[in-house]
């Protein structure tokens, strides 16, 4: 029975009122530690490289380079003619970032009043395309810098963009002059959606800079924090969005991230600030991935506002 211990620690998520107790007991205290996040901007510098890989440019992807797929094995795309001219030549984005909003779409979010604190960051990142109109801004703000679209929602939400591209173009206005980071190259069913995604942006003029996520980088990052215990399938955007913004900015601080289904307030909790749909269990393992992020708080390398805001 010791041998099976050892191979299989005993590891236990806690419940969600369990969880509800630690945040409550850690209450607002919480100072920033340098240390710390320099410790994790170095880790994840020399795992997974976000300044120069986290998208697929030019620079890090000539015609020619094989682009192994980061959510399915065997498939791959070669970079070509038609694709080498649609990646930006190098990271876009001007470094150092001071501080940085990370924005998941938690339920949590829900009257939190946030949307200030969220908007007073210098870069300010959102995932999957979520809702921003105005019954939304006190709580999630209205600024966005780099905001995540998985071609799932493309599918989704605009027919794969095989129809018209209108009512795309129309909702992308919501994110400003954003980056809007694409995971083209995770899943094969997700390449050509993301193609016309660009294609529908560049027709119109936008002034928004598609950045094609890179599947090395996510890979990488992947294995980073199985190397820290979250066994989910595949990491959920809001954590890879997290660990980009560690790598990039010298003060990270998340809203959104509880996925959990009662609030600090013990009242019940919606998934989303803007539904209560629920994820697949299937695919991430979204309470590990918040243990390790409260672990982060508690140490000060980055805060998580859970609560709401003052
Ligand atoms: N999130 C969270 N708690 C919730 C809901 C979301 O921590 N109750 C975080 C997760 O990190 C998630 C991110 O916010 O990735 C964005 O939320 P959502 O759009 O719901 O993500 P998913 O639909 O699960 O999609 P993905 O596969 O892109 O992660």
């Amino acid at each position: 029975a010791l041998l099976w211990l050892y191979i299989f620690p005993v590891y236990r998520i806690p419940s969600d009122k369990e969880m509800v107790d630690e945040v409550l007991r850690q209450g607002q205290t919480w100072s920033r530690n340098q240390t710390g996040a320099d410790l994790y901007r170095k880790l994840l510098t020399e795992c997974c490289d976000p300044k120069r890989m986290f998208a697929v440019t030019k620079e890090n992807s000539p015609i020619g380079k094989v682009l192994w797929y980061d959510g399915e094995i065997y498939h791959y795309h070669t970079v070509t003619n038609d694709t080498y001219p649609i990646f930006v030549q190098d990271t876009p984005l001007q470094f150092p970032l001071k501080k940085c909003s990370v924005v998941g779409n938690g339920g949590v979010l829900k009257h939190s009043g946030c949307g200030k604190e969220i908007d007073q960051a210098e870069f300010i990142m959102r995932c999957n395309l979520p809702p921003l109109s105005k019954e939304y801004t006190t709580d999630v703000g209205t600024r966005t810098h780099l905001v995540s679209a998985n071609p799932s929602i493309i599918e989704k939400n605009f027919q794969n963009l095989l129809w018209s591209r209108k009512s795309f173009v129309e909702s992308m206005k919501a994110y400003g002059s954003s980056y809007i980071y694409i995971p083209a190259f995770s899943m094969k069913p997700g390449t050509d959606p993301s193609l016309r995604a660009y294609h529908a942006l560049a027709d119109s003029a936008s002034n928004q800079t598609v950045l094609f996520a890179n599947p090395d980088f996510l890979k990488n990052v992947g294995r980073f924090w199985r190397n820290h215990g979250v066994h989910g399938k595949r990491l959920s955007t809001g954590l890879f969005l997290v660990s980009l913004a560690l790598g990039l900015c010298e003060e990270v601080t998340t809203y959104g991230f509880w996925p959990f289904s009662v609030g600090l307030d013990e009242q019940p909790v919606s998934h989303h600030y803007y539904d209560n749909i629920l994820p697949s269990s299937r695919f991430h393992a979204m309470p590990e991935e918040f243990l390790q992020l409260w672990h982060l708080h508690k140490s000060g390398t980055l805060r998580m506002q859970v609560g709401d805001c003052a």
